[in-house]
This record gives C-alpha cells, structure tokens and sequence, in this order.
C-alpha cells in the first residue's frame, strides 16, 4: 500500500496520528534549518516538515527533491504553527520520518501552478503537466460530476443508455466527414458519425421509447472556441412526445445539472421565437443576462431624405439602433472602432451613427448636419434611452443589420462587464425556418436536420414557400451559446420523401443516402423527437471559461492538431497500401 490517505485528507482531528502519503513535489521551500515541502495529489496538498534536529541525513535528501518528483513518506500529523486557512489543510503538516523517491522528474517547462507561465500550445504539448494543474483539475471533476448527474437524471426519467456505432455511413448534419478507409474493402469507407441521429430514430422505430447516450460526435468543419472536430454530445431521443414534452423533460435536465453541479437555481426557462430572437437580438443564440435589444426607427423615417436611411428603406431594409446606457460620454476613438467593427466584411455595413444624450441634456449626433435636436430625440425616446445614453444606429439589409447590431451588443455588454460568466440566463429558441437558401449553391438547404418535422400548417408551402416553412426545431441557449439542439422528427414517409425533394435530391440519391430509413419509417414509426446537448459547452459554461479546450481533457488546437501526438501525421507506404489508398 502506498498511502494510507490523500493529501486533501488530513486535519486537525488526525493530530498525533502516524500517516503515509504519496504525491507530486509542489514546492520545495528552504528555510535553513527546515524544508517544507508541498504535496499534492489530485485531491490537495498537504506541508510535509524536514527537520535537521530529527534526521540530518533525511533533512539532506529532502533539501535535494526537485518540482514534480514523486514521493512517498512517512511521518506524524501535527498541528501546524502558521495555518494556511486558503486550504482544508491547512491546520496540519507532517513531522516526516520517512522518505523513498518513487520517481525523479526533470524540470517541468512551465509552472504547475494555477497561474502558469506556460502559454497554451505549450501546455497542450504537455497536457499531462497541465492536468496535474488545478484549474484545469477543476474543470474535469466538474465535467465528471455533469456526466454522473445528467445519468442520474435520465435514468430516473425513463432513459435507456444505449450505444451506437463509429464507423457510419455518412449522416449529414452540415460539416464534412471523417471518413475511414477499409482494408477488407480497398476503395470503400466508413464515415465517423457526425451525431448519431439516424440511430437514435432508428432505435425509437425499434421500440425503445427512450434513449441516451453521452457520445462522441466528429466533425471536419472551422474551428472556434467552442468548436472541436471531435467533441461529446449528450445525445437523446424520445417517443409519442410532441416539442412542449422534449422541452419540458430537458428544462428538468438542465435545471438538475446546474443545481447539483453549481447549486444554481436556473428559475424558469422561457421560450423565444426565432423571428424574435433575430429581430430583437440579431442572433439566433440571445444573451438574455442584459437588455440593449435592437430598435427599429423606420416608422420614423418613411419621409427621411437622408441617403443611407433613403437607400435602405427603398430596398427593404431596416433602421435601427441599439443604446448602451450610460455611454454618452463614450470618445471619438471607441465609437470609431464601433465604426469599423460594423464595417467588418462578415458584419457589412457601410458605417454607424451615434447620437449622444449627455446627462446635463445636451443632444449631438454624427448626422446633425441632416436632422435636428428635436427629429434626434424622438430617435432617443423611441429607443427607450434617457439622458447619459449613447445612440448607435446602422442602416441597411436586414440580415446586416441584425448581424452587425447584434455583435456589437454582445460586444458593448463585454466592454461594460454585463457578461458575468457566474451569472446564468438560459432560454428555448423555437419556430426555426426548415430551409435556408444557400446562395452558393443555389438551393435550400435544410437549417437544422433533414429529418426535422416542418409544422403541419406550413406543408403546403413545401415546394412553392420554402422560406416560410416552420420547424418543430428547438435550442437550448445559455449566456449566448447554443448547448443544445433538437427537433421533432419526420415519422411519415412520404412526408420525409417531400422534404428531400424539397432539399433537391432526387429519388435515387435520397435512396441510396437514406433508403434504411424511408424504409424504415414504412414499419409503424412511433411519433418521436429528441435533442442533442454540447456536453463540452455546458460544462465550459458551468466552469465560467471561455473555450471548450478548458473543459476537455485532451482537446485539439485551433488548427485541429493534437499537439501532444503530433496528429493528424502521414502514414507509411505499406499501411497506405493495405488501405488500398
Ligand atoms: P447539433 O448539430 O445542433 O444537433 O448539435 C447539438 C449540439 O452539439 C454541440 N456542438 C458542438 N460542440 C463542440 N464542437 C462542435 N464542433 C459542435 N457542433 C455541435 C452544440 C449543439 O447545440 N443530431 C442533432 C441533434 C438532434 O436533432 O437531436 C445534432 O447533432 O452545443
């Protein structure tokens, strides 16, 4: 037996107790004629004593063991003189009368402590380093805890744990595949799933009612902060529900998680459309933590002669504002990087125009040249802003507007510390489109799923109105970022054949992709739906970080590499030829 506890373990009660524990060399500190020692282990540190009085030779070695050497020891619970009340442990050490070296260790290349000198690419080169590192510890035992309660709570609702297969045929759902190729069938290959989501219908066609499964997804598309090409689904599909069910079973979900993980009472979850979520927020994905909702002034301006508010109306367009409160005194510069921010190609428009009302009443704009303190301030009241407020107004395609007064929300709410990663707001988007148009292609395309379920008022609009029909396609957002997506799905055959054709495929392709699922919807489907939840992007939510890799024990980076294995990597000529590659 190496330990007889751990070093989080120990404390005021043990005093005069004999120990044995094993752990990692955090610090080693000299103080002439003593050493402390640090201790950790996954689950604390605890302050080991060498004294010279007690043992000179031991006091020696100790003075000798270098940052992560692996030790054992052996020695006395006392009670400690200077407590460390930032620890459990805090009000014990350890008189050691024993040591052994398990293992020796070079210098790490950067410190394993919380505030590392290690920048990120270093540390994933050395992930095992960064994980002996407590706020990455952290963030997988909180991950763990997620995992074991999600269980807990679908088991307890009925959820059956069933696995499904990796190596696939292709499912689409928007990015490419990994493919596999296969050396029993040279030219052929496997597709890793993108999601399970033609098993997870299959399985409810086979009668299992209701199925889970915390699973691994893989998908070759751009990778962001909360983007990886491999990343873990908590996957589930239900039977005989409608969308008001699933939303109701997953509120209970995710209200379970974030009580138990975090002890946060999320309250109630409320729905939003996505017509509303798009024209109040510019985004399908709504921060709710803060107000500054888009404001749309074109009632105001039907007569105005002011080209770029002209131009836009004509073209269908919209006027509109945001107001970030308490602003007006905001400089030149940063409502000049506003500016550029909105003329960002991805963002679009031509510029930004600001209006400020000073707190001692004093109105100005960047148009007021054209509009006058009396037309500004109705502007300002149909906003809803009050003295001290700042104005900022783009003109343009709706979608531009949305998109640019939508970031620059999120952005200005950055800048004003209205996104506190500890607080928590969490909606249902709702009523998405079926079909969006892909301009590159010149088709629709589906928005969410091919097997989503349009709305039954909205199937004759199938082949004439794609753009009107509506989805039983559901989110779940928190803090701006879409954890979970799902739908209602297609259980009638010919309803899912329409839909494909509406897609632009054609009999055969929609055969030879999908025909074990048109034919399996021929045997009795039960009406079924489900969802998916990001497990990564809950859990980076829950632990207050930014990016997923924090929440993943072994992530890959930006680029998609693994950095710790050198992969992707070439393989040799004689394993390309057996793949018949
Ligand atoms: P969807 O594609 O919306 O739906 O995925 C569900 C959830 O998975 C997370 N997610 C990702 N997380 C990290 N990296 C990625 N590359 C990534 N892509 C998606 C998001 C997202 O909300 N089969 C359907 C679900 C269903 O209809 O039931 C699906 O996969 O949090």
């Amino acid at each position: 037996m190496y330990r007889s506890h751990t070093c989080g373990e120990l404390r005021i009660e043990h005093a005069g107790m004999e120990t044995t524990l094993a752990g990692w060399v955090q610090y080693n500190r000299d103080f002439g004629a003593m050493t402390f020692i640090d201790l950790r282990d996954r689950f604390g540190i605890t302050q080991l004593v060498f004294n010279t009085e007690n043992d000179a030779a031991l006091f020696q070695r100790a003075k000798e063991l270098g940052r992560e050497y692996v030790i054992q020891v052996k020695g006395k619970v006392a009670e400690r003189y200077n407590k460390n009340k930032e620890i459990p442990t805090g009000d014990i050490e350890i008189i050691v009368s024993e040591l052994t070296i398990l293992n020796t260790s070079e210098i790490p290349p950067f410190t394993i402590e919380d505030n590392t000198d290690g920048g990120e690419e270093l540390r994933m080169k050395y992930r095992y380093l960064d994980l002996r590192r407590k706020p990455l510890r952290n963030n997988i035992l909180l991950r763990h805890r997620v995992m074991q309660e999600t269980r807990r709570y679908l088991d307890t609702t009925g959820f059956l744990e069933i696995e499904t297969p990796f190596l696939i045929k292709s499912t689409p759902e928007g990015a490419r595949d990994f493919v596999v190729p296969s050396s029993m069938h040279p030219g052929e290959f496997y597709a890793l799933p993108q999601s399970p989501q033609l098993f997870k219908q299959i399985l409810m066609i086979g009668g299992y009612d209701r199925y889970f499964q915390i699973v691994r997804c893989f998908r070759d598309e751009d990778l962001r902060a909360d983007r990886q090409p491999e990343f873990t689904q908590i996957d589930c599909e239900m039977s005989f529900n409608d969308q008001q069910d699933v939303i109701d079973v997953f509120t209970g979900m995710a209200k379970h998680i974030f009580k138990e993980v975090r002890g946060i009472d999320l309250g109630d979850i409320p729905t939003m459309s996505y017509d509303d979520a798009m024209s109040k927020y510019g985004s399908d994905k709504p921060d709710i933590r803060f107000g500054m909702e888009i404001q749309y002034l074109d009632s105001l301006l039907q007569n105005a002669e002011f080209a770029p508010f002209k131009d836009a109306l004509a073209s269908k367009g919209n006027v509109a504002g945001i107001v970030a409160a308490g602003c007006a005194a905001y400089t030149r510069k940063q409502l000049d990087a506003f500016t550029d921010f909105v003329k960002e190609a991805h963002r679009g428009l031509s510029g930004l125009i600001w209006v400020k009302w000073a707190a001692d009443g004093t109105i100005t704009s960047s148009v007021n040249k054209f509009f006058d303190e009396a037309a500004t301030k109705t502007w300002l009241e149909h906003c809803g802003a009050v003295a001290g407020d700042l104005l900022l107004i783009g003109a343009g395609a709706t979608n531009k507007i949305q998109k640019s007064l939508g970031d620059l929300r999120l952005k200005i709410a950055e800048e004003l510390g209205l996104r506190d990663k500890n607080k928590f707001a969490a909606l249902w988007v709702i009523d998405f489109p079926m079909f969006e148009w892909n301009e590159d292609k010149k088709l629709w395309s589906f928005m969410h799923h091919p097997f989503t379920s349009p709305r039954e008022e909205d199937l004759d609009k199938m082949e004439s109105d794609q753009g009107n029909v509506k989805a039983y396609a559901y989110d779940f957002v928190i803090n701006g970022s879409e954890c979970g997506g799902g739908s209602i799905r297609i259980h009638d055959p010919k309803i899912q054949a329409k839909v494909f054709s509406a897609l632009g495929l054609s009999d055969e392709e929609a055969k030879d992709k999908f025909g074990f699922l048109l034919e399996a919807l021929k045997f009795g489907a039960p009406p079924h739906g489900g969802i998916a939840f990001g497990l990564d992007r809950l859990c980076a939510i829950l632990s207050a970080t930014d990016s997923i890799r924090d929440v993943m024990a072994f992530p890959k980076n930006n680029a998609g590499r693994d950095l710790m294995l050198d992969a992707p990597a070439p393989i040799a000529d004689s394993q390309r030829k057996e793949l018949g590659l």
